[in-house]
């Protein structure tokens, strides 16, 4: 192992004592976060999903598993409610669930990142120390009077509170990517320590062809970096530059998770603009590459972007996701003190060669006040149920058809519903697709309020079991105060939206066009 000299990388003594340090920048950026963070009312923010301390929220960062707490840093700028420099908020949990925020980790104090520290990871060095990684961007003044924009790749190592940034930064400029690749659009390291000790990261870049990469580098201590391979070239399919890129082994495949911009819909796949995208194929580290077996939208709802996962201590590979898209989320007024909260953590799975997400197994302790109601009939109209209702609550539905030889045309579930507001899950059978619509939630904005998803029915094809076109379909919907997440036949596919309804809107009710039958049971989330 090299020994690498970092005399900046420990807190250093001033008359004995130890000071910290923490730049000006970094220093008032948490005497904000103090003071304004505490003007906002804890309803006024989601139960258990993770949102900005104050301010803005983007991309999660640097998700790790250090001193026996869950790490969770963030894109994050406090000042506004609307993006700005790039700093990294910090939270910690015990249960990926319940966060306490931490001091703001990092600001974009140095030469190196004075245009933002963006994206990137964590990983735990063998002496204890966390290490991050992220992106440092600079924009340069050209002489002819354009701007170019610098990212190269630095460190910065910590305690778990404070953090100094490595004194050699940047450590990786991108002087030995492939010829022609893009030195401007090469981002978010994602950073992971192979079996043997030795480190490795993924980063997403443009190809000389314009279109996204995600390239490889490797490190013997963490500290020197070398490029190793480009995993996968976009080749001009999904998108233009890949954002955020994520790549780990899962049950005997391999995964590459990124977020595209600029994505072209095809077909059913790919309808948000700023999209995701999950690549799963056969990975062969002497080439470095993966051969690509087959590729999904990793969400199908509206506010979803950025994923990060991490490998929990007792093996599960969790993701988490910003619950915003940059194609929805410049609408809101300045006056509203925090916007940006991150998914529920998601455990994934690979079965029938695509992607499942199910909601960590952590929320189940949060259930309580089950209300099950078996066999309900719903023809022709609408039906409320006694005890089921609820704005933080964690539905299950199955649905079938009442009658196998005439299949219902509609099915709705309306939720956060009062005499003027409800936002709707709808399945039809005979195009086997499901839609929200959040269009008469409450907003006065015409943002985007649809999304339909093609329901794949991987595992019913697979048992030879009624399907969508039966009318047979699975539902679990979680609801926070401003969210709804939609999980499909036990997570073969999810729908995430953001949801601004008062939060005394809790009705629920079951629609039907044709005669459906239900069962439901309904848990209140502490
Ligand atoms: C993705 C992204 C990243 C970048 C960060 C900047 O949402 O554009 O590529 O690092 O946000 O905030």
């Amino acid at each position: 192992m090299v020994n690498v000299p970092l005399t900046h990388c420990t807190k250093y003594k001033k008359n004995g004592e130890e000071e910290n340090m923490n730049s000006q920048m970094l220093r008032e950026a948490r005497g904000y976060e103090e003071i304004y963070a505490k003007q906002i009312p804890e309803e006024a923010r989601p139960a258990f999903h993770l949102s900005t301390r104050v301010g803005w929220m983007n991309d999660p960062n640097g998700f790790c598993y250090y001193q026996g707490k869950y790490h969770l840093f963030y894109q994050y700028y406090p000042y506004d409610s609307h993006w700005g420099p790039m700093h990294w908020g910090h939270a910690v949990s015990s249960d990926l669930l319940h966060w306490e925020y931490l001091p703001a980790a990092l600001a974009p104090d140095e030469l190196y990142d004075r245009d933002g520290v963006y994206s990137g990871g964590a990983g735990v060095l063998p002496d204890g120390r966390h290490l991050l990684i992220y992106t440092g961007r600079v924009l340069q003044n050209r002489a002819d009077g354009g701007i170019d924009e610098i990212q190269k790749q630095c460190l910065a190592v910590g305690d778990g509170v404070d953090y100094v940034k490595y004194e050699n930064n940047p450590v990786i400029d991108g002087s030995d990517l492939p010829e022609g690749s893009s030195r401007t659009h090469f981002r978010d390291p994602k950073l992971w320590q192979e079996a043997d000790g030795t480190w490795r990261c993924v980063m997403g870049n443009l190809a000389a062809d314009g279109t996204g990469q995600i390239v490889q580098y490797e490190s013997k201590e963490g500290f020197r970096w070398n490029f190793k391979s480009v995993i996968a070239k976009n080749n001009g399919r999904f998108g233009v530059m890949w954002e955020c890129p994520d790549f780990f082994e899962l049950d005997g495949k391999h995964v590459l998770l990124t977020s595209p911009q600029d994505m072209l819909p095809d077909g059913f796949e790919y309808h948000n603009g700023n999209g995701t995208l999950c690549l799963i194929g056969t990975y062969d580290d002497k080439t470095g590459e993966l051969t690509e077996e087959h590729n999904q939208a990793i969400d199908y709802g509206i506010d979803f972007y950025a994923t990060q996962t991490i490998l929990t201590p007792d093996g599960r590979r969790v993701m988490i996701a910003w619950m915003q898209n940059w194609d929805t989320c410049n609408l809101h007024t300045r006056v509203q003190p925090w916007f940006g909260q991150m998914t529920l953590p998601r455990e994934l799975s690979v079965k029938n060669g695509r992607l499942y997400q199910q909601p960590v197994r952590e929320l189940l302790e949060l259930r309580e006040n089950a209300v099950t109601c078996e066999d309900v009939l719903v023809k022709d109209g609408t039906v409320t149920l006694e005890g089921i209702r609820g704005r933080r609550i964690d539905l299950e539905l199955e649905l079938s058809a009442a009658d196998p030889e005439d299949i219902y045309k509609k099915f709705a579930l309306h939720f956060a519903q009062n005499k003027t507001c409800y936002t709707a899950v709808s399945f039809r059978p005979y195009e086997e697709i499901v839609k929200i619509d959040r269009k008469f939630s409450g907003s006065r904005r015409a943002i985007i309020h649809q999304r339909r998803c093609l329901i794949c029915d991987a595992q019913a094809k697979a048992d030879g079991t009624p399907g969508a076109k039966q009318g047979h379909l699975k539902l679990r919907l979680i609801l926070d105060r401003f969210s709804a997440e939609v999980f499909l036949n036990d997570g073969e596919q999810v729908m995430t939206m953001t949801l601004y309804t008062d939060h005394d809107a809790d009705g629920i009710s079951f629609v039907a066009d044709g005669a459906v039958r239900l069962n439901v049971t309904k848990y209140d989330l502490r």
